[in-house]
C-alpha cells in the first residue's frame, strides 16, 4: 500500500511510519520540521518537506495514497491559550487541507490523532470513555475536537473515505523531542536530568497523568486501516497506569541514577487529573495491547535512548505570542528573549 504519514519527523509519526515500512508499505513522510527532526524519519521513507498548510494536491495525487495518517500538529497544549490563531491555523485549517487533499487523491482511509484534551476537565473525577461529554478547556483541545467533528461529517457526507480517530495521552519514548520547553514533561525532566539541573514542576506536583509508552500507541494507529473493527471508530489510546508528576520526577531521577532535584514553580491553570478507559482499544487491538510495558520499564528504555545522543537545541515556539497575560513566568522569560 502507499501511505502518507504527516508529522513523520516527530515522535509518534516516526514510529507509525517505521511500523508501516517494516510491514512492507511505501511511506511518504511529510513534515515541515517545525517541531520534529529529520533524523527521526525512518530509513526507506520518502521525505517531503512541506507544511500541511501548503498546496499538497499535486504531491498527494502523484503519490496516490491508499491511506493517509495525519499526525502533524503543534501540540503544546498549555501554550495554545497564548497562540490561539496560530493553533487554529495550524491544527484545524492544516488538518482540513490534508483531508481535502487525501480525498481528492483517492485515499480510502484517513487516520487522525486527536487528543485526550478533547474531553477537557473531568467532572466528579470521571475517567473518560469514548462516549464522555467533550468540553475542551483550551484552544488545542478545541481544535482537536473541531477536527474530529469535521472528519466525521466529511466522511458521512462524501462517503468515499473511511476514518479512524485516536485520542492519545501523555505518550513518551525514544524519538520524543526532549528540548521543547512547552510540552512533553517526560522529555523536559530527562533533559534536565542529563544537565544536572532541577526538574520544573508547576504547583505541588500532585497532578496525575497516565503516561503511556509509545509502542502500543504507534502500532495501534498504524494498524487502524487494516482492522475492520476500527473503521469509522474513535479510540482512547494509551496506558492505564496513573502517576503524579512528582512521582514521575522521582522515577526519572532513579532511571538516571541521580538525586531528586525539583524546581517548584507557581501553580498554572491545567487539568489536574486526566485519565481515560481503554477497553474499546484493548478489544480491537488486543494483540498489540498484549505488548504493553509499565511506565518504569518505558522510562528506562527512553532514558537509555536519550543518553546516547547530545541534548538537541531548544525548539522555540513557531509562532509569535498573541496573548502574554497569564503566561507562566518561566515561559514569559523565555518568550520575551526570543
Ligand atoms: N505525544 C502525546 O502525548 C500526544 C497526546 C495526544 C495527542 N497527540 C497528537 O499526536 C500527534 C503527534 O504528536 P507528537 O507527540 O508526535 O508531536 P511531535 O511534535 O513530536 O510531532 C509533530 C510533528 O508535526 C510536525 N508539524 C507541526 N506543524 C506542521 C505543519 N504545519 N506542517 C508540517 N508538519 C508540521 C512537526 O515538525 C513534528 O515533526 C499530534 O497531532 C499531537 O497533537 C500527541
Amino acid at each position: 500500500m502507499n501511505v502518507i504519514v504527516t508529522g513523520a519527523a516527530g515522535f509518534i509519526g516516526s514510529h507509525v511510519a517505521k511500523d508501516l515500512i517494516q510491514k512492507g508499505h511505501t511511506v511518504l513522510a511529510l513534515d515541515d520540521l517545525s517541531g520534529g527532526n529529520e533524523s527521526n524519519i525512518p530509513k526507506g521513507a520518502i521525505f517531503l518537506k512541506a507544511s500541511i498548510n501548503d498546496d499538497l494536491l499535486n504531491a498527494f495525487k502523484n503519490f496516490k495514497p491508499d491511506f493517509v495518517y495525519h499526525l502533524a500538529a503543534y501540540a503544546a497544549e498549555g501554550l495554545s491559550h497564548h497562540i490561539p490563531s496560530f493553533n487554529y491555523q495550524n491544527n484545524v485549517l492544516g488538518t482540513i487541507n490534508v483531508l481535502n487533499s487525501a480525498y481528492h487523491a483517492g485515499a480510502k482511509h484517513f487516520v487522525f490523532t486527536s487528543s485526550i484534551a478533547a474531553y477537557g476537565h473531568p467532572h466528579n473525577n470521571e475517567i473518560f470513555d469514548e462516549s464522555s461529554y467533550c468540553i475542551p478547556c483550551d484552544p488545542y483541545g478545541t481544535a482537536k475536537l473541531a477536527c474530529e467533528h469535521h472528519i466525521r461529517a466529511f466522511v458521512d457526507y462524501f462517503g468515499a473515505m473511511k476514518y479512524t480517530i485516536f485520542r492519545p495521552h501523555n505518550v513518551f519514548g525514544p524519538n520524543q523531542n526532549i528540548s521543547d520547553p512547552y510540552r512533553n514533561v517526560v522529555g523536559i525532566f530527562m533533559a534536565k536530568a542529563m544537565q544536572g539541573l532541577p526538574m520544573p514542576i508547576f504547583g505541588d506536583g500532585s497532578q496525575t497523568r497516565s503516561f503511556s509508552f509509545i509502542n502500543v500507541v504507534a502500532e495501534s494507529i498504524a494498524e487502524a486501516p487494516f482492522n475492520e473493527d476500527a473503521v469509522n471508530q474513535t479510540f482512547n489510546i494509551g496506558g492505564d497506569e496513573s502517576m503524579t508528576v512528582k512521582e514521575l520526577a522521582e522515577q526519572i531521577s532513579e532511571a538516571f541514577s541521580i538525586p531528586l532535584n525539583i524546581e517548584w514553580l507557581s501553580y498554572r491553570k491545567e487539568v489536574a487529573h486526566a485519565h481515560c478507559t481503554h477497553d474499546k482499544a484493548k478489544r480491537v487491538f488486543s494483540a498489540i495491547y498484549n505488548k504493553s510495558v509499565s511506565i518504569k520499564e518505558g522510562l528506562k528504555m527512553m532514558a537509555d535512548s536519550v543518553k546516547k545522543e547530545p541534548i538537541p537545541q531548544i525548539t522555540e515556539c513557531p509562532s509569535p505570542i498573541e496573548i502574554f497575560e497569564l503566561l507562566p513566568p518561566s515561559w514569559a522569560a523565555r518568550l520575551a528573549i526570543n
